[in-house]
Parts: C-alpha cells; sequence; structure tokens
C-alpha cells in the first residue's frame, strides 16, 4: 500500500519505552501533527500539555497506576478546551454564548477536536519509529489531575498520551471483524451482530491464550460484560459539570 497505511495497520499499544527522552524535534513534528488535524467549525476547541516535571509525572503514576505514565520519552495530557472560543466576549457576548458553551453539543465537539489532535499526534510519533500509548486511566483522579495543571473553567483534562522509544514488541491486539463495524447503509441486524461478535470471541480467546506475555483465558464478551457491571469514574460527571460544561 503506502508507508502511512503501513504505520497505521502496524499500531500497538507501547508500555515498555526506553529511557531516552524525545528531542524538542521530534516533540515540535508530533505537536504539529495535532495541530493540523480537521477541527469542527475551526474551533480548535482543545489543548495539550507537556508534562516534563517529574514531581507532576509521578503523581499521574500513582493516580494511574502505570508506571509508564512516568517512564517514557515525553508524556501529553490532552484537555478539551472552550475557553479560548470565550475569552474575547465581553460579558453581554458571554452571557449569549453560555446557552452553547454549557450543551452537551460541545463538550462533544471539544472531546472529538482533542481525539483527531490525539489521533494525528499519535500516527506522526508511530510514523517516526516511537511507540505511544493512551493514558483514560487519568480519569481514575479527574479532580486531581484538574488541580495538578491549574486548568481553569471550560477546560477538562480527557486522556494523556505516553510516547518513546519501545522499549518491547507487544503481539498486535486482534479487532472486531470489519463486518461488525463497518455497514453498508443500515446498522447490522443484532443475530447477524452476535454471530460476528462470537466468531471474534473466538479469535480473542486463541489471542489471550497464545500471546507472548500475560497469557490468560478470556473472551471480548465477557472482558465488556465484566467492565460495564463495575460502576467507574462516576465523579466524572460532577467534574465536567463543575468546569461549565454538559450542563444543560
Ligand atoms: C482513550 C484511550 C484511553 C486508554 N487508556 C489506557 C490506559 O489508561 N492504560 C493503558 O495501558 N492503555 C490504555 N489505552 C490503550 C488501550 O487499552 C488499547 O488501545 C487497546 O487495548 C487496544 O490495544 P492496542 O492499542 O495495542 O491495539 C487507552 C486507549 C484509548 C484509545
Amino acid at each position: 500500500m503506502n508507508e502511512t497505511i503501513d504505520t497505521i495497520l502496524n499500531h500497538r499499544s507501547i508500555r515498555k519505552f526506553t529511557k531516552q527522552p524525545l528531542s524538542d524535534e521530534q516533540i515540535n513534528t508530533i505537536i504539529e501533527a495535532a495541530h493540523s488535524a480537521s477541527t469542527s467549525s475551526y474551533m480548535m476547541a482543545y489543548s495539550i500539555i507537556g508534562v516534563t516535571d517529574l514531581e507532576k509525572k509521578s503523581q499521574l503514576a500513582e493516580i494511574t497506576n502505570q508506571p509508564y505514565v512516568k517512564e517514557n520519552g515525553h508524556l501529553l495530557l490532552f484537555c478539551a478546551d472552550l475557553r479560548r472560543n470565550t475569552l474575547s466576549a465581553d460579558n453581554q457576548a458571554y452571557e449569549q454564548m453560555k446557552t452553547n458553551l454549557e450543551n452537551t453539543e460541545h463538550l462533544l465537539v471539544a472531546t472529538i477536536d482533542a481525539a483527531l489532535a490525539a489521533q494525528n499526534a499519535a500516527i506522526a510519533a508511530e510514523s517516526m519509529g516511537l511507540g505511544i500509548c493512551y493514558i483514560g486511566s487519568i480519569r481514575n483522579n479527574i479532580h486531581k489531575v484538574d488541580e495538578l495543571f491549574h486548568l481553569p473553567n471550560h477546560v477538562i483534562a480527557l486522556f494523556g498520551l505516553a510516547i518513546g522509544f519501545p522499549a518491547h514488541e507487544p503481539d498486535q491486539k486482534p479487532r472486531l471483524p470489519q463486518k461488525a463495524v463497518y455497514f453498508n447503509d443500515n446498522y447490522m441486524e443484532d443475530e447477524e451482530m452476535k454471530s460476528s461478535i462470537q466468531q471474534f470471541d473466538r479469535t480473542i480467546e486463541a489471542y489471550y491464550q497464545q500471546r507472548s506475555t500475560n497469557q490468560r483465558l478470556d473472551s471480548w464478551s465477557n472482558q465488556m460484560i465484566r467492565k460495564f457491571s463495575t460502576p467507574k469514574r462516576l465523579d466524572v460527571t460532577d467534574y465536567v459539570k463543575k468546569k461549565g460544561f454538559n450542563k444543560k
């Protein structure tokens, strides 16, 4: 195909990095790639914080319980950010903007913008031979992360992206069959979907039993049932509202 597609299709999350830091040039290129992503209505409703302070990295590693949050070549924190879009407004204009700022639509807009920027960053990093791992577990203690980075109103922490020189070569994790995620014209019937999922469960069972590390007996369906049965990060709702998002 081409090198871009090869890079994308070769993705796997990297959770062990060498001690080598990224160069300033590598960081700049990755951020430029993030910054070139499409953005809803030209809002650019996200911010990225590069985390270099070792104390902050240690605190994030503790919150996430993941050593690679501290031990990596560079760490980025992605935020949904509607603050810049309001800063030039006077009181009267701000009052008029408030309904839109606080509706669910604009939480989605800012979150999508941040995710698109992050995935551009991820692909740029991978294309340079670096490894990446997204870090959603910063939301284990979202209020503490917010304090740690002094995030103002209308800015919320979403996830981290650990980047670095890979120090392991994990197996690639299988994905659902394409027919279970890409449909022609109409959404798939449940029965057909269930049969695709069953097929995938057999694939993933074999993957978990045969992979080079952390072998286990598990299926995707069981994993999902476990995940959704355990209440998780219920404080995120209050956090988001407190920061002025999704109030309506
Ligand atoms: C938004 C997001 C958050 C994630 N958070 C974490 C995380 O906190 N810790 C981690 O080890 N992996 C995290 N991951 C990585 C996923 O576990 C991983 O992408 C998934 O299991 C598929 O594996 P692969 O990326 O190796 O193909 C996250 C991925 C995404 C997209």
